[in-house]
This record gives structure tokens, C-alpha cells and sequence, in this order.
């Protein structure tokens, strides 16, 4: 494995670039939006009629589109799990306010209003079973999640660029296909937590690339080694009320596969990015090991393409306890 101390020494020496970091990628909290910016005002005289209207749109999402919407609440309200995971990392000190503590915390706090907005939202649409999706929430947050990083925190960075990603693709097209359909404030909604994961994808994609600017072969090691073992999603252990860990997630995955909101080709299509962003193919100073790994890095898009074409999304009709009948 890469060399700890060297490791310890980068994290320190990126630390320095704390403020730089927090003013491009973070907003001040008297700046950025609230859930409450998007929801009905309960104290209006037009609450009535604003839930009515939402109420009507929710009823007309297409049924894997509304699953999907409700999974990646559920995936934004597992922030506990998020947060305690990343002040685990080697080289964050959770007892000082200040450099990696303080990141994870102003980012964990832009984070909490994505679950709390959808959560919100969900709520008033009249067409979630509450207990159920709050079951799962409940189950999610105690199964906790291995995605395989351990507190490396190359790997973690990796990780959470490619993670980041993702949730800015699905929050996106989940807004995208509301807007079409004239759900305009669901779009909104979306819209503005999509934003918010695109400026956190920036900047742990940021922060990768200066550690592969101080530490290459370290790091694209890492990279190598998420690839190999697969970027798993932060709600793998999905599950229903009476199942086991993980038995719901294939389900999930099938209906935003097929809601066109996060599919086998955005995987594929971020880990391109990646190696677009990261520059891997033009990486200098590799020693031999990180050389094999760049080489089965930059192999890897067009296998995984080969195998993702032979496969069609599976078209098992499965009803969710999260939606009410
Ligand atoms: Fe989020
Ligand atoms: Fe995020």
C-alpha cells in the first residue's frame, strides 16, 4: 500500500488551502437557499391551495420516477452515516474546529437540506406511506454502509467525487423530468440540490488532483483500487420494513434505470470523466505499480461498456411499501 506517512503529509499540506477551498466550493450560510425557500408556507392563506397543487403533480409522477424521488431522499437523510464516516479519515482531528473538521462539518451542513427539503416535500404530497419510508431511513442509518474505502482518504476522495457526481446526475434528470411535466416547484427543488452537489463534485474532484499532483503513484493506486472493487451507491443496505440489508436496493436501482435518472451509462460516463479530470493518461512519475494500475484504469471504460451493452434494465414490476396504494 502507499506510503501512511507520506499520506499524513499530504492531508496536512492541502489543510493550508482550507479557507480557498470553503470560499470556492462552500456558500455562506447567510447566502444559500433553505428547504422553507420551496415549500409551502403553512402560516399562508394560499397553503390550501399550493398543497392541492402539489398534491395533484405528485399524483402524476410516472411510478418509478416517484420511487426514485423517495430512494435518494433516503439516501440524502443517511448523512449521519456520511459524516461519521469521513471524521474517521487518517489526518482529520475531529477535536479542533478548523481543516478537514471543519470541512466535513460546513459540508455535512449544506448536505442536511437536501434530505430535509425532499423529506418535506414527500410529506406533503399525500402519496408516501410515511412510516414505511421512515422505517427504511431508521434501517439505513443503523446498517451504516462498507463502501470498501476504509479511512484512506485517497480512496475516500475518489469516492466522493465520483458519488458527488452521481447524486448532481440523478437530482438533475429527476428535475429535468418534472419540469416536463409541468411540475415546475418540484423542479426547483431539485434544481437547486443539483447545484449544490455540483459544486461539491468540484471540489473533491479539486482536491483529488492536487493529491495527484503531490503523491501520483499514491493515488492513482487508490484509484485503481475503488475501480477494482466497484463504486458501490451510499444506500447499498437499502431495505423495506421485514426484509434484510440490501434486499431492496436492486429494486430501487432497476426503477431509476428505468426512470432514466441514474443508469449503468452514467457509471461508465463518470468514471470517463474522472479520467478526463484527473488527466491519467498523461500522469508523470508513476512507479511500476501505479504504471499496471493506470494501464488497467484506462482499460477498464471500454470493458465495462462491452458488458453494460449486453445487459437490459430488468423490467420486474415490484411495489414499494413507500408508496401509498
Ligand atoms: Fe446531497
Ligand atoms: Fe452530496
Amino acid at each position: 500500500m502507499h506510503d501512511k506517512q507520506l499520506q499524513l503529509e499530504v492531508m496536512k499540506t492541502l489543510e493550508g488551502n482550507m479557507p480557498e477551498f470553503i470560499s470556492s466550493y462552500l456558500t455562506p450560510i447567510e447566502k444559500i437557499w433553505q428547504p422553507s425557500d420551496f415549500l409551502p408556507d403553512s402560516s399562508s392563506d394560499n397553503f390550501r391551495y399550493e398543497i392541492e397543487e402539489l398534491q395533484t403533480f405528485a399524483r402524476e409522477m410516472p411510478y418509478d420516477l416517484f420511487v426514485t424521488l423517495i430512494g435518494d431522499c433516503i439516501t440524502e437523510e443517511a448523512l449521519p452515516t456520511y459524516e461519521s464516516w469521513l471524521m474517521d479519515l487518517d489526518g482529520v482531528n475531529q477535536q479542533e474546529n478548523v481543516g478537514w473538521t471543519q470541512w466535513i462539518r460546513a459540508w455535512t451542513a449544506e448536505e442536511n437540506r437536501h434530505g430535509d427539503l425532499l423529506g418535506k416535500y414527500l410529506y406533503l404530497c399525500g402519496r408516501v406511506n410515511m412510516r414505511e419510508m421512515e422505517i427504511t431511513t431508521h434501517h439505513l442509518i443503523n446498517d451504516g454502509f462498507d463502501i470498501g474505502t476504509s479511512s484512506d482518504p485517497y480512496k475516500n476522495f475518489v469516492y466522493t467525487s465520483f458519488q458527488e457526481t452521481a447524486t448532481n446526475i440523478s437530482h438533475r434528470r429527476v428535475g429535468t423530468l418534472a419540469k416536463q411535466s409541468g411540475n415546475k416547484k418540484l423542479a426547483q427543488m431539485c434544481g437547486v440540490i443539483a447545484a449544490d452537489e455540483a459544486r461539491h463534485a468540484k471540489a473533491y474532484k479539486d482536491f483529488a488532483s492536487r493529491i495527484f499532483d503531490m503523491d501520483a503513484s499514491g493515488m492513482m493506486l487508490a484509484f485503481e483500487d475503488m475501480m477494482r472493487r466497484k463504486i458501490v451507491m451510499p444506500a447499498h443496505l437499502l431495505r423495506e420494513s421485514g426484509q434484510k440489508a440490501g434486499e431492496l436496493w436492486e429494486h430501487f436501482s432497476d426503477a431509476a434505470q428505468r426512470a432514466m435518472v441514474y443508469t449503468a451509462q452514467d457509471y461508465i460516463d463518470i468514471f470517463k470523466d474522472l479520467i478526463d479530470e484527473w488527466k491519467i493518461d498523461s500522469l508523470k512519475n508513476l512507479n511500476d505499480k501505479a504504471e499496471r494500475a493506470r494501464d488497467y484504469v484506462m482499460k477498464l471504460p471500454d470493458r465495462l461498456q462491452k458488458i453494460s451493452d449486453r445487459i437490459a434494465t430488468p423490467h420486474l414490476p415490484y411495489s414499494f411499501k413507500w408508496v401509498k396504494s
